[in-house]
């Protein structure tokens, strides 16, 4: 047994990373500031970290020129700039969580509508299991093919899993996973942790936790949020 095993909330930190620009979405403004229902991503997602009473600490991770804007929109949030690339992001949100956060998630703001269930069970099973990522099964068969496009092979279906964010880790595990695959190209944090041989976990995931990329999956959120309002909305009536 392990000290994250029996980490307070308090002894729990997040990484909201929100510095990229949003090329394929290809707002005026860089995604996460992009608005959703007359809020921006980056404040659906911490907000919904925040929900979930599971985090103690909140780090949002931005592009410069709106670190001042992000200090506006998110009050009781340390707010960081960003660098090249993902990993980058990550590397820099870790170095301003408090040395006392054993336990921390990195989410992607992209994935602004994640839910506070989602990301309470994560912080769990992190605590049980040291590394975790939320996945769904593939709803699609998936093919393998080479750079010409012609078919390798079809793995069975039923033994993938397409990974989402709050991803979970064992602070320290993360930080020497960083520190080994600095300058690589793995994409994902979990990537860093399978290249050092250590176990990583998938947990259920959830529909909501989809990630922002395209134009489409914004019209697509925005009828998620309609239809989630939807209830209350009723009741009011
Ligand atoms: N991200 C980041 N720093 C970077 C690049 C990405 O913090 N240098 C964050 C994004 O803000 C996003 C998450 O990582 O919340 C996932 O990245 P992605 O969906 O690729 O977002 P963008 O890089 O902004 O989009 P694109 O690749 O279309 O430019
Ligand atoms: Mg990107």
């Amino acid at each position: 047994m392990t000290a994250h095993h029996d980490a307070p909330d308090d002894l729990v930190g997040c990484v909201v990373v929100a510095a990229g620009s949003g090329t394929r979405l290809g707002a005026a403004v860089p995604k996460a500031f992009v608005p959703l229902g007359g809020v921006t991503l980056l404040e659906h997602a911490v907000a919904r970290v925040r929900t979930s009473g599971a985090v103690g600490h909140v780090v949002a991770v931005v592009p410069d020129e709106l670190h001042a804007r992000a200090v506006e929109l998110l009050p009781g949030t340390t707010v960081v700039t960003g660098g090249a690339d993902r990993s980058a992001s990550v590397a820099a949100g870790l170095q301003a969580l408090p040395d006392r956060c054993a336990v921390v998630l990195v989410h992607d703001a992209a994935r602004c509508l994640a839910p506070p269930e989602l990301v309470a069970q994560v912080v769990e099973a992190t605590r049980r299991l040291g590394a975790v990522v939320p996945g769904l099964p593939l709803v699609d068969t998936v093919k393998r093919v080479d750079a010409a496009g012609r078919v390798l092979d079809t793995p069975d279906r039923a033994g993938l899993r397409a990974v989402q964010t709050p991803q979970g880790f064992d602070r320290a595990l993360l930080e020497r996973a960083h520190e080994a695959g600095r300058g690589s190209s793995v994409t994902d944090d979990a990537g860093l942790v399978e290249r050092l041989g250590e176990p990583v976990h998938v947990v259920p995931g959830h529909p909501l936790a989809l990630k922002i990329t395209t134009a489409d999956d914004l019209g697509r959120a925005a009828q998620l949020l309609a239809d989630a309002d939807a209830p209350a909305a009723r009741m009011g009536s």
